[in-house]
Formats: C-alpha cells, sequence, structure tokens
C-alpha cells in the first residue's frame, strides 16, 4: 500500500501570516488516515514554518537546491542548510525551473542526487508541454524525463524518489488533465518503471499536478496509479488546501 502524499508548493507566494494560518487549521484538523501532507514554502519562511508545524501532522519540502554542499554560488541554498529547518522533501525539475532558470536533464539529475546524498526525498516533475502533446509526444518527453533522472540512481536510491506528474499546459492555467489523461500517462510511467524493477515501481508514489483543486482532487485521486497531488495555487488557500488533503482518504 503507497501512503498518499498531498504537497503544497507555494512557489514565490505566501507570508509568515499564511504559515501561522496553516499551523492553526492542521493542528485542529481531521486528516484521513494515513495520508502525508508537506507544504513547500518560500525558503525565508521555513525557519517560521518548521516552528509553527511542529505540533501539527504537517512536514515540509524546499521548491529547489544547489547540487553544491557550500561555497561560492551566490542567492543559492544547499541540501544540507535544508536539513537543519526539518525539510522532508525537495522538489527537482519543476517546470517553471526547467523553463525560466533553464535547468535541463543534467541539472535536474545533479539535484537529485544532491537531495538523496543528504537524505532528503526528491520530488522529480515531469511533464510535457502542449505542443508535445499535440504531436502525440506526450510519452515520450515523459518517459526521456523519467528515465535520464532514475536510470542512473542505485534501486535503494531509486526507492526514494517521488515522482510528479505535471503537464505543462494544466500548471496555473486552471485546465486540468481529465483523471483519465493523467492516469494513462502516470500507469505509463509505473509500467517503464516496473519493465526494469517490478517491486520498486509497485512501491513508488506518483502525483498529479496542474490546476489540482477541491472540486477535482477526489476524482484524480482515485485513479489507481495516483497517490497524491503536488498543488500549486489551491495551496494557498488552507481551506481548499485542508479540503484537498481530506479527499485523499
Ligand atoms: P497549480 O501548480 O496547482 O497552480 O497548477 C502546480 C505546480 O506547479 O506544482
Amino acid at each position: 500500500m503507497r501512503t498518499p502524499l498531498l504537497a503544497g508548493n507555494w512557489k514565490m507566494n505566501g507570508s509568515v501570516e499564511l504559515v501561522e494560518a496553516f499551523g492553526r487549521a492542521f493542528a485542529e484538523a481531521k486528516l484521513p488516515e494515513g495520508v502525508e501532507v508537506a507544504i513547500f514554502p518560500p525558503f525565508p519562511y521555513l525557519d517560521a514554518a518548521q516552528r509553527t508545524f511542529a505540533d501539527t501532522p504537517l512536514q515540509l519540502g524546499a521548491q529547489s537546491l544547489n547540487p553544491q554542499q557550500s561555497g561560492a554560488h551566490t542567492g543559492e541554498v544547499s541540501g544540507s542548510m535544508l536539513c537543519e529547518f526539518g525539510v522532508r522533501y525537495a522538489l527537482v525539475g519543476h517546470s517553471e525551473r526547467r523553463q525560466l532558470y533553464r535547468e535541463g536533464d543534467e541539472a535536474v539529475f545533479d539535484r537529485l542526487l544532491a537531495a538523496l546524498s543528504v537524505g532528503l526525498s526528491p520530488v522529480l516533475c515531469v511533464g510535457e508541454s502542449l505542443e508535445e502533446r499535440d504531436a502525440g509526444r506526450t510519452m515520450e518527453v515523459v518517459l526521456r524525463q523519467v528515465s535520464v533522472a532514475m536510470s542512473r540512481l542505485e534501486p535503494a536510491q531509486r526507492a526514494r524518489v517521488v515522482i510528479a506528474y505535471e503537464p505543462v499546459w494544466a500548471i496555473g492555467t486552471g485546465r486540468t488533465a481529465t483523471p483519465a489523461q493523467a492516469q494513462e500517462v502516470m500507469a505509463g510511467i509505473r509500467d517503464y518503471l516496473a519493465s526494469d524493477n517490478p517491486e520498486l515501481a509497485e512501491g513508488l508514489r506518483l502525483l498529479y499536478g496542474g490546476s489540482m483543486n477541491a472540486g477535482n482532487a477526489g476524482e484524480l485521486l482515485a485513479q489507481p496509479d495516483i497517490d497524491g497531488g503536488l498543488v500549486g495555487g489551491a495551496s494557498l488557500k488552507v481551506d481548499d488546501f485542508l479540503a484537498i488533503c481530506q479527499s485523499a482518504g
């Protein structure tokens, strides 16, 4: 049985006030048994979040990390720094990092390794653009992104990775993949991984991301290969995010 994971990616949004609002709401919230929930706030809020979330089931994730451990990298943050704030997860390969900051497959792999080397669980984001989907290249693109990252890892490392399928055309657009579209790609990812290691593929958590909200989460999360969600916009509203978490039960 895979443990569902709901991940709230705040991107460059939020405030100390929002951290506190989440702390209050989740301290009292009744979450479905066995569901994991993590918030990925901007770096400056990790300290407040660690303290505020201590009495809640909320875990912490980071939105990015530098592949190096330390050194002359102005403006960057390393994995070991994140660990000092109780961070458990780190996004790697988010489409905004791939597009806006030109992080290609190799840069994504370096970050994946850096996260694993300090004991973080990487959340590897993959997904096709609208152009690629329209050209019938969805599986080719997604499996390339999965394979360049996963094929060079040891099985024990691979088992600690979470994969988030986020079609680029669905991110922040309000245009969600249908449950059938998401399930098709995510079953394809699991089948691909199973061809090499069935046991590992069976245990690996696959999240859907892209305009998930309180209205569509239940149907998406009911799909057999969707083990959770990576939620952007709707994770900035406490009530909406809580409703999404509750629909994972
Ligand atoms: P969205 O973002 O839910 O706002 O579409 C998802 C993501 O980018 O992780």
